[in-house]
């Protein structure tokens, strides 16, 4: 029998060298560690960018189209197929991804992913998040490149964005602000990377910190995005604590509509896991930030989501 798996191994090594991997892999991780990844993987939104819903893709197979001002990128396979996902990826070439923006080879990462948020991830988080990833079903799905304007094929300019704009290192709870403050603010900037959509970007695609949380008509897929900055007239001063956590939580917003678009994705694949406290600590965080009065056209038809 073990002959057999051997001469079989033989033929189809790189497979069973994966499928191995993967089996070890499983097995190196506890039950409680997996579940901890889960629900990580939910809070950090990884589902909705990995996963081709439109098109019926496999689970984190990657292939989503992302149109962007700088051309349409594909996000990549991130399951643990040894040939097409990150299946041979170490502990380290997994935080640096995310926390450096640098892949296995040296390359860096365009910030379409969001590792500008996730560098601010705990340790304990992004390994219990690679263990659960390493346990899903491999699927072997090739990458699809990325469409981009001429002057950004080159991963070289990256280098000179980062420096502009990256500012890496792990979120230092604020020892004057409570608790949930401090979950709060782990979850929104780190994980949830709510201002990457909330939060204008300039010409070179970098968020603009004048306008923290206060939207934009441009948002991801050239869509609008509204001002969560705790304004009473032109953001969210005006909705009561629980309004927001159910909207977070269900999608309901206090007018008896729904969350759209990308919204409703970000709900569907990813905060309604979360636990109330959670939502209560984000609901905290960002009532805290600071108001901003800007006002933000919506637009009469928008995508609908799941919920509609
Ligand atoms: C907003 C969309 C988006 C979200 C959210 C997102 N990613 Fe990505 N991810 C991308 C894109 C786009 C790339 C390709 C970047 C590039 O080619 O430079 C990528 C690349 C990666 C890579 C590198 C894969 C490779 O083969 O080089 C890994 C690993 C990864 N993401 C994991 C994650 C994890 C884990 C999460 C959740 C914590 C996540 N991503 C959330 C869009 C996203
Ligand atoms: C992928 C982009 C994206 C991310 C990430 C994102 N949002 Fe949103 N958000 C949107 C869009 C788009 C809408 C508008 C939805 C609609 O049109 O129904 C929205 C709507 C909202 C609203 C309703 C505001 C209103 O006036 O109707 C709230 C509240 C909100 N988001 C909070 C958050 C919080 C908190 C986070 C992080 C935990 C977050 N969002 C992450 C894109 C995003």
């Amino acid at each position: 029998m073990r002959g057999d798996a051997a001469r079989a191994c033989a033929r189809k090594r790189l497979a069973c060298a994966g499928l191995l991997l993967w089996v070890a892999a499983i097995h190196a991780a506890s039950d409680d560690q997996l579940r901890h990844g889960e629900y990580v993987l939910h809070a950090a939104g990884c589902v909705s960018c990995h996963t081709d819903h439109d098109n019926k893709g496999p689970f984190l197979a990657g292939g989503r189209a992302l149109e962007t001002p700088f051309g349409t990128f594909y996000t990549p396979n991130i399951t643990p197929d040894p040939k097409f996902g990150i299946g041979r990826w170490s502990d380290a070439d997994f935080a640096r991804a995310l926390t450096e923006g640098v892949g296995p080879h040296g390359e860096n990462f365009y910030p379409a992913f969001p590792y500008t948020s996730y560098t601010r991830m705990k340790r304990a988080d992004l390994l219990a998040l690679k263990a659960y990833l390493f346990s899903v079903k491999p699927v072997a799905r090739k990458n699809r490149p990325h469409e981009l304007a001429w002057y950004l094929r080159s991963r070289t300019l990256l280098w000179f964005w980062k420096l502009l704009y990256f500012d890496p290192g792990e979120y230092h709870a604020d020892p004057s602000k409570p608790e949930d403050w401090n979950r709060g603010a782990y979850l929104v900037t780190a994980m949830a990377h709510c201002g990457e959509c909330h939060t204008p970007r300039n010409f070179l695609g970098a968020p603009g910190a004048a306008l923290r949380y206060a939207g934009t008509t441009d948002g991801p897929d050239g869509g609008v995005v509204p001002n969560i900055t705790p304004d009473p007239k032109t953001g969210i001063g005006r909705w009561r604590s629980s309004e927001i956590a159910e909207y977070l939580h269900s999608g309901a917003t206090p007018d008896g509509d729904f969350a759209g678009g990308l919204m409703a994705e970000v709900i569907d694949d990813g905060l309604r896991y979360l636990d109330n406290a959670d939502i209560q600590a984000i609901v905290t965080y960002i009532r805290s930030v600071p108001a901003i009065e800007h006002q933000i056209e919506r637009k009469k038809k928008k995508k609908p989501g799941p919920f509609e």
